[in-house]
Parts: structure tokens; C-alpha cells; sequence
């Protein structure tokens, strides 16, 4: 059955800035960041703490969480992929962390620079760390459609890693089509492996939206009773590892479909056109959300 309410992820300060060009200034993000909360998302990933080295695009995000003005409603976290991202988060009084695994086996290497099960020992600290502070720890699982070096992944190899990331106390699994290769078929495929063993309510989406596909792909998903989607303002992004990959699918979009389901989110339009409006003046492109440029005044 379809969800009355859902919790929209945004993971555009991090999914999104992380893979522009340019690096963006503190104040630029903070701004960002001020303006989502203000059109009342719950949820912002505001940053991540990686090694500069590999995302110099996240560098800053020790000074934009000290920086951003907190509105009591909304929960501002990071990605940390081991203690030291974990360490630097605390110090900076993230509400929430998240770990970043991936189903397959090039990408994790590619990425984090470990193995998958390297990855999951690493990972278990990490939860085990941040629980024992009271902090909640979300999950990603990448690559989940499709990985840009191996190809077709298993079902089941999603199921392994997500399974792994709840026992260890995660929350819910972020099931992210890194790359946006999903159909919807294939995502009600996915699900049909995945739910009779993981609760819909411990599942989020992730897509990306280079074929032009996570609408429907997120459709799909909500069919399956799935409340947690992630989205980008503006569908800011890219994928440096997948050559043509665009953002994630553009949180105004998401927002539209929603509400012409009647499906609750807390989130207001005209909230978003003004984050919209101001990133992409900042980076110096138009939106890549449909929405945003059917309803912004030009
Ligand atoms: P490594 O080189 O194997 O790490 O990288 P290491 O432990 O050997 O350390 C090497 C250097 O990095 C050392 O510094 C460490 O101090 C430093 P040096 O002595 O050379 O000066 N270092 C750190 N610095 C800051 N923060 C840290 C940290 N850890 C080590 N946390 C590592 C391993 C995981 C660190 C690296 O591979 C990395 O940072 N990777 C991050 C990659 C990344 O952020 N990718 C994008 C996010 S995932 C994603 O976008 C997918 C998602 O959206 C879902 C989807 O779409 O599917 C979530
Ligand atoms: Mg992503």
C-alpha cells in the first residue's frame, strides 16, 4: 500500500556539492543549508567527513555544521566512513551519521578504498561508537541497480549488505542506484527480493536520474510501502566515476509527485524554488529539476 506520509531525504549539500567542480564556500553552503531546513525538510545531510584527499569538495563541512543556524525540527548529519570521519563529526555536534557500504565488490574498492567486508568491520566500530552516544547511524547500500565497473549486480547481494548494516543498528538502508541505471521493473524486482526479509519502514530510496528514471523508479518503491526518499535540491550532482551520470533526482520533483498523490511530506514548494533559485545561481547553472523551471519566476 501506498505511504501517507514520507520523509524526504536531502542530500544535496553533500550527494550533490560533493560532485560539482567548483568548492563551494562555507557561506554559500550554510546558506543552502539554512534555506532547506527552512522550507521545513526533517532531514538534511549537510556534509560528510572523508578524506579531503578523495572529496575536496566536503573539506569544509567541519565549518558548516558549526555555522549553520539549527532549526528545531529538522535532523542535520554527515556521512563518516570510519572513526576518524566519525571523531571530526562528533566534534562538530552532527544530530546523525551515516555509513556508506556498497553490493559490490570494484566499487567498494574504488570508493573507500576497502573491501566490502573490510568495509562492514569498519563500519561496525563506527555504529557501535555513535550509538554508544546516543546518536542514530543511517546505512547506504550503492551500486544497487548497477555498479559502473562490474555491471549487473545481484539482488541478493543488496540483501547481504543491508541485512549486515540493520544488524549492526542501522536504522534503515538508503538502497542508492549510484549510477541511475534502475528501471522501475527493475526496482520492483529489487524490492520483491529485499522485503519479505528487511520491513518497507527500514528502507529508504536513493536514486539518481541519468536515464530518467527515478520518478518512476520512486513510484515504484512507494508501491512497496516505502516512507524514506532521498532526493537533491535543483537534482544538483553527478557521478565522477559513470561518464554521463546526472544528479540525484531534484527534491522539487519528488515534492511535486508527492503532493499530487496527497502524500504527506511537511515540505513547502515555494520553500525549495528559493533554495532552488539561490544554489543554482551560486553554481551558475539552471536547475536540473522540471519543476523548478516550470515554477520559477525567471
Ligand atoms: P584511505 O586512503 O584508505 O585511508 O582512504 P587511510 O585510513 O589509509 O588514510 C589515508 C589518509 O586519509 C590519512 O591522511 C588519513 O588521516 C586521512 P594522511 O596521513 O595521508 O595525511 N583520512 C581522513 N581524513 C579526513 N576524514 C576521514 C579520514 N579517514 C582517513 N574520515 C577513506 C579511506 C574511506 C578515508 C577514503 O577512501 C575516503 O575518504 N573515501 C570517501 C569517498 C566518498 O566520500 N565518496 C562519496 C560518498 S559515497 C556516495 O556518494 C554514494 C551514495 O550517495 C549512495 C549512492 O549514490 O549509491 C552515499
Ligand atoms: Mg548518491
Amino acid at each position: 500500500a501506498l505511504p501517507k506520509k514520507v520523509r524526504l531525504v536531502e542530500v544535496g549539500p553533500r550527494d550533490g556539492l560533493q560532485n560539482e567542480k567548483a568548492v563551494l564556500s562555507v557561506d554559500n553552503k550554510v546558506t543552502l543549508v539554512e534555506l532547506l531546513a527552512k522550507s521545513g525538510l526533517s532531514y538534511i545531510e549537510a556534509g560528510s567527513f572523508v578524506s579531503p584527499k578523495w572529496v575536496p569538495q566536503m573539506a569544509n563541512s567541519n565549518e558548516v555544521f558549526d555555522k549553520i543556524e539549527r532549526q528545531p525540527h529538522t535532523t542535520y548529519t554527515a556521512l563518516t566512513p570510519n572513526m576518524k570521519g566519525l571523531e571530526a563529526a562528533l566534534e562538530s555536534g552532527v544530530d546523525e551519521v551515516a555509513i556508506f557500504g556498497s553490493a559490490s565488490e570494484s566499487f567498494s574498492q574504488k570508493n573507500i578504498n576497502c573491501s566490502i567486508d573490510e568495509s562492514l568491520a569498519r563500519f561496525d566500530d563506527v555504529t557501535r561508537a555513535a550509538l554508544e552516544k546516543g546518536m542514530k547511524v543511517r546505512g547506504y547500500v550503492s551500486c544497487v541497480m548497477g555498479c559502473p565497473y562490474e555491471g549487473q549486480i545481484a539482488p541478493q547481494a543488496v540483501l547481504n549488505v543491508s541485512r549486515k548494516l540493520l544488524d549492526m543498528g542501522c536504522y534503515e538502508v538508503s538502497l542508492g542506484d549510484t549510477i541511475g541505471v534502475g528501471t522501475p521493473y527493475h526496482t520492483k524486482q529489487l524490492l520483491e527480493v529485499i522485503t519479505p526479509h528487511i520491513d518497507a519502514n527500514a528502507i529508504g530510496v536513493h536514486f539518481h536520474d541519468t536515464y530518467g528514471q527515478a520518478l518512476a523508479n520512486i513510484y515504484a518503491a512507494l508501491e512497496f510501502g516505502i516512507a524514506s526518499i532521498d532526493s537533491a535540491i535543483a537534482g544538483l550532482g553527478g557521478c565522477p566515476y559513470a561518464k554521463g551520470a546526472s544528479g540525484n533526482v531534484a527534491s522539487e520533483d519528488v515534492l511535486y509527485m508527492l503532493d499530487g498523490m496527497g502524500i504527506e511530506t511537511g515540505v513547502d514548494m515555494q520553500g525549495l524554488l528559493r533554495a532552488s533559485h539561490y544554489i543554482t545561481k551560486v553554481i551558475g547553472r539552471p536547475p536540473m529539476s522540471k519543476v523548478a523551471n516550470a515554477l520559477m519566476v525567471k
